[in-house]
């Protein structure tokens, strides 16, 4: 039995406060020079609203992690729950959906679109997803990352801090339950990343989202609720000290704690 199933009362609860479950998740690629086994068995469970930074060496699997999690790479093994769907059971179009309506996404390489500017970039997903003011909300999002004046930029004429930002306002701007990124800090000058951890850190307790940071920013992990450490394709720390809490009741735990603070 999990951490979390025994830690919870009853299986609504579960439900309720964990929003992404990995229970034995294997991930193994066919690469050139043979069979690579990436992910080896990764256990992980994240309560609805928690922070956690993920750590670990080049190659550990942190990237491909977040793929899983994301529905955008399949695993060859265990089971993947995130906002009360199993990735499992969806097709492409459900899976889609999915990101679409519980996730956003800040990858390593940005993957912003070449062709399409700052604004555009970030409006586009909106539209897709029915937003009728969605280059309004977009415009806003900019501005939130200090890019107001680059909205007609495009990912060329940007420098890597900036794409980053714009990936940044692209994967909030739809209010995402789900923040995957991944090195959200790792191309900014200290200042621009403070002010980018701060934003990332006030959106998420304004909106209650969860927070999955990949990182090797220790001031970044040092703001999450813990840390959690892979290591060769497993979890090596899930940051939890060993204890009976889980990251359902941590998140409980810390918002006790800002509750008796107000
Ligand atoms: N398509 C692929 N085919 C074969 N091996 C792959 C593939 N994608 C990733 N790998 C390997 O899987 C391992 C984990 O990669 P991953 O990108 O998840 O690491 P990471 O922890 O994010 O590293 P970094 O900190 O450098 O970003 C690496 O050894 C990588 O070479
Ligand atoms: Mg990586």
């Amino acid at each position: 039995m999990s951490k979390v199933q025994s830690a919870a009362t009853s299986s609504e609860t579960i439900a309720d406060r964990t929003i992404v479950d990995l229970d034995d998740v294997h991930l193994r690629l066919d690469s050139g020079a043979g069979p690579v086994n990436i992910l080896r068995g990764v256990n992980l469970h994240v309560g609805r609203g928690e922070r956690v930074g993920v750590v670990g060496p080049s190659g550990s699997g942190k990237s491909t992690m977040m793929m899983v999690m994301a529905g955008l790479e399949r695993p060859s093994g265990g089971r993947i729950r995130v906002a009360g769907q199993d990735l499992g059971a969806l097709d492409e179009d459900g899976l889609a959906r999915f990101r679409r309506d519980h996730v956003g996404i800040v990858f390593q390489a940005f993957h912003l679109v070449p062709t399409m500017t700052a604004l555009e970039n970030v409006a586009i997903p909106l539209e897709f997803a029915g937003v009728r003011d969605a280059f309004d909300r977009a415009r806003a999002g900019l501005e939130s990352v200090g890019l107001g004046h680059r909205i007609h930029h495009y990912p060329g004429q940007l420098s890597g801090g900036e794409q980053q930002r714009t990936a940044l306002a692209r994967a909030f701007v739809a209010e995402p339950s789900l923040l995957l990124a991944d090195e959200p800090t790792g191309n900014l000058d200290i200042d621009t990343g403070a002010t980018i951890v701060k934003l990332l850190f006030d959106l998420a307790e304004r909106r209650g989202t969860t927070l999955v940071l990949i990182t090797h920013d220790p001031a970044l992990a040092a703001r999450c609720d813990r840390t959690v450490r892979l290591a060769d394709g497993r979890i090596a720390d899930d940051g939890l000290g060993g204890g009976d809490l889980d990251g359902a009741a941590l998140a409980a735990r810390r918002e006790r704690a800002r509750l008796a603070g107000e």
